[in-house]
């Protein structure tokens, strides 16, 4: 089969991964932008294998992708931005293992649930302010995005005047149709300004976890070095608000296009179900870079070989007829929960995974616990979404708070 494009103009990475799963098989050979040949894995059968595999058949580490080294790839390929840094998702092994548990040490499920008040003043605070906007507000400027932002920037003590700057090189760095400047340009300064923040909270250590990663550093000295400390922020920082501002914005689109669904949650207070029926089906993120095979391997009947990039496609395993039924598609909170891979499986299921959850829950419950009659200003095939092999949300979202 000759290799697909991706991305399709027009169609978002989400409706490109199902249909390339219909059209083309559980295991399709890809072309991304600059020419550079990947394969996709789309279906849930396929997408559970590799990432169960992930460290015995499958690395996450670029040494183990040698055409980004041999001169086959340019060194101005944007992709190089998120897949070549040194932090959680680029180790396997021992490394990973090692640098998880220093993190996990930080990020306790008590600390977590103890954030849960203060999650609730920062929404309860945006939904006070939203009120005030007008009858129209766009949800995403001023809910479904400062929230996260706010809380993963106060747990690691970035000031607010500079959350925003976060925002917008995450923004540059996950979209697929950034130029090679852009993409090197935000990578620069992202990583310019952590390096800069990391040394102010040295000099004036806080109550956050930034100063907690300097504690544990200052205590055990050869254990966390300064470059990992940077890596840890990049990843946390980028990975710990992006996923959540768009699952939160395409939740509030499923359930506006289904009211039952919705008066079911407000009457049920199920909203549990919902989040998982978000990351089931509605997941922000749709597809996840790159498992390298480490000798030739065989997925659903195709040859793999060794080094060549293999894209996870999340959101074929969602939406999976051949595991969750002909309506797999439908967002129904009624579903038995069934084991989703919204949060990825194996050794790099994802780290902020209880702190999501509980962020969604808070945010979606206070939301239309506040606007019962929150609606759609618009279509929901008119909502204009992100462009990015990674994650996928609304960029806007004009809402009609009071019917
Ligand atoms: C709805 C929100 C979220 C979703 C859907 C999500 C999804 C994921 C997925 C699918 C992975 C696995 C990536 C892979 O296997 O390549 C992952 C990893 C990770 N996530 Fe999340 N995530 C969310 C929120 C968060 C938050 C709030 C944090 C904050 C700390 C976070 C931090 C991380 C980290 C550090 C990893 C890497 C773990 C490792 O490699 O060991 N995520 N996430």
């Amino acid at each position: 089969m000759d290799p697909l494009q991706m991305p399709v103009p027009g169609e978002r990475t989400s409706e490109t991964i199902r249909r390339f799963r219909d059209e083309s098989g559980p295991v399709v050979p890809i072309e991304l932008p600059g020419k550079v040949n990947a394969w996709l894995v789309t279906s849930y059968e396929t997408v559970n294998e590799v990432l169960t595999n992930d460290g015995t058949l499958y690395s996450k580490n670029p040494l183990n992708f040698p055409a980004l080294h041999d001169g086959t790839i340019p060194p101005d390929w944007p992709i190089r931005q998120v897949i070549q840094g040194d932090h959680l998702l680029t180790k396997d092994g021992a490394d990973h293992r090692r640098l998880r548990g220093l993190i996990n040490r930080a990020f306790t499920p008590a600390r977590v649930a103890a954030m849960a008040p203060r999650i609730q003043e920062i929404t309860d605070e945006l939904l006070d302010r939203l009120a005030d906007e007008g009858d129209v507000v766009d949800l995403v400027r001023h809910f479904s995005e400062p929230l996260p932002i706010a809380v993963i920037c106060e747990l690691f003590g970035v000031p607010e005047d500079e959350r925003y700057r976060i925002r917008e090189w995450t923004n540059v760095l996950l979209s697929n149709v950034s130029t090679p400047e852009e993409a090197a340009t935000a990578a620069g300064e992202l990583l310019g300004y952590l390096g800069g923040f990391i040394g102010r909270r040295r000099a004036e250590p806080g109550d956050d976890l930034t100063t907690g990663l300097i504690r544990a550093q200052e205590d055990d000295g050869d254990r966390l070095s300064d470059e990992e400390m940077l890596w840890i922020l990049w990843l946390v920082l980028i990975a710990g608000h992006e996923t959540t501002v768009h699952l939160i914005a395409n939740t509030v689109v499923a359930l506006c296009a289904d009211p039952a669904q919705l008066a079911v949650a407000q009457k049920e207070n199920a909203w549990d179900q919902v989040v998982e029926e978000a990351l089931r089906s509605r997941n922000s993120v749709v597809g996840v870079l790159f498992r390298y095979p480490i000798e030739d391997v065989r997925v659903a009947g195709t040859t793999i070989q060794a080094g060549e990039p293999i894209m996870v496609g999340l959101s074929g395993a969602g939406t999976d007829p051949a595991r969750f039924g002909g309506d797999a598609e439908r967002f129904d909170i009624s579903r038995e929960p069934d084991g989703h891979l919204g949060f990825g499986r194996g050794p790099h299921f994802c780290l902020g995974a209880p702190l999501a959850r509980l962020e969604m829950r808070i945010a979606l419950s206070s939301l239309f616990g506040r606007f019962p009659g929150l609606r759609l200003a618009l279509t929901e095939g008119q909502v204009p979404y992100t462009s990015s092999f990674i994650t996928e949300g609304p960029t806007e979202l004009p809402v009609v708070l009071r019917s």
